[in-house]
């Protein structure tokens, strides 16, 4: 990584483009995630990272523990993972906590997860005001319970002012759903005549999103060895590049994640174009103007 003398990178994303965070503060001297740290290239780490946190289940299974026992111990990758991406500057953090899907889970797991999930911000609403995170739950959460409401709402609220990274979680969250909760929103204004089909382009679809007004995720990042995006940010994911892990989410520490952030940059980046192109056409439009 490139860096002063004293050991210190430009943080990305920030709001001050002179604040230095030590590389001390990030990864501990001599350990192996700080020498993946000291090879990473600050200018071009990924703005908006999402991950896809797979794996508890198996995690616990293999030491005969009951499969909640993956999710609680899953936290604390969700901690350093926070923590790291925050001090790398990382504008945007995405976490796939609880699908729609997942509903089809024992009662007891789902119950567990829920729980997990308000502790957790309870214990980490300090963490994220210390390090002025945002924090922002994405999907259904009208759904979900009065209590898990009231917590996050609360984590939302508090943070509501910090200028740092963005914390997103997403619950109860279904990429399909919300695009049809935007197909729904597009015939709902068409019908009321405030909107005409020349209207609806990318820009408006993406306004409508749960995302509005964020980039895109540069990096996925699916854990456990399992190669599938599972109704995730469907829209966003477009031009994304992905990492598999075959590590298990529990297991995925702040080495790990720094692994991922590394094989980031070794990718080429083209969103369907050449690198370097020179002279290019202009796309064609049809008869509205639309590309
Ligand atoms: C997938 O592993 C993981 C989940 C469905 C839940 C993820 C939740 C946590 C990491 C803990 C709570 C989250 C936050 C944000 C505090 P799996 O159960 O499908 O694993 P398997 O494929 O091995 O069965």
């Amino acid at each position: 990584m490139e860096h002063d003398p004293g050991g210190s990178i430009a943080m990305v994303g920030c709001l001050e483009d002179d604040v230095k965070v030590s590389l001390d503060e990030i990864a501990e001297p001599g350990t192996d995630a700080r020498a993946v740290l000291e090879q990473l290239e600050p200018s071009r780490l990924p703005v908006h990272v999402a991950i896809i946190m797979d794996g508890n289940g198996r995690w616990a299974t293999a030491r005969n523990l009951p499969r909640v026992e993956g999710h609680r111990a899953g936290i604390s990758a969700v901690r350093q993972t926070i923590e790291t991406a925050a001090r790398l500057g990382i504008d945007v953090v995405t976490l796939y906590a609880f699908s729609t899907e997942n509903w089809k889970r024992p009662r007891h797991e789902v119950l567990t997860l829920m729980g997990l999930l308000k502790e957790y911000i309870k214990r980490e609403l300090k963490t994220f005001l210390k390090h002025d995170l945002r924090f922002r739950p994405i999907g259904r959460i009208d759904l979900l319970d009065r209590s898990v409401r009231r917590e996050l709402d609360r984590a939302v609220e508090a943070t509501s002012s910090c200028r740092g990274s963005l914390i997103q979680i997403a619950l109860n969250y279904s990429g399909r759903q919300e695009l049809t909760d935007v197909m729904r929103s597009a015939a709902r204004e068409a019908a009321a005549g405030t909107l005409r089909p020349d209207d609806l382009d990318e820009v408006w679809i993406e306004d409508h999103l749960t995302t509005r007004g964020q980039p895109d995720p540069d990096l996925l990042i699916r854990t456990s060895g399992e190669q599938r995006i599972s109704n995730f940010l469907l829209w966003q994911l477009a031009y994304s590049e992905i990492y598999f892990s075959p590590v298990l989410w529990p297991d995925f520490d702040q080495e790990e994640f720094l692994k991922a952030l590394l094989a980031f940059q070794c990718r080429e980046r083209r969103f369907g174009g050449l690198p370097q192109s020179g002279s290019v056409f202009t796309p064609p439009k049809d008869e509205h103007g639309k590309t």
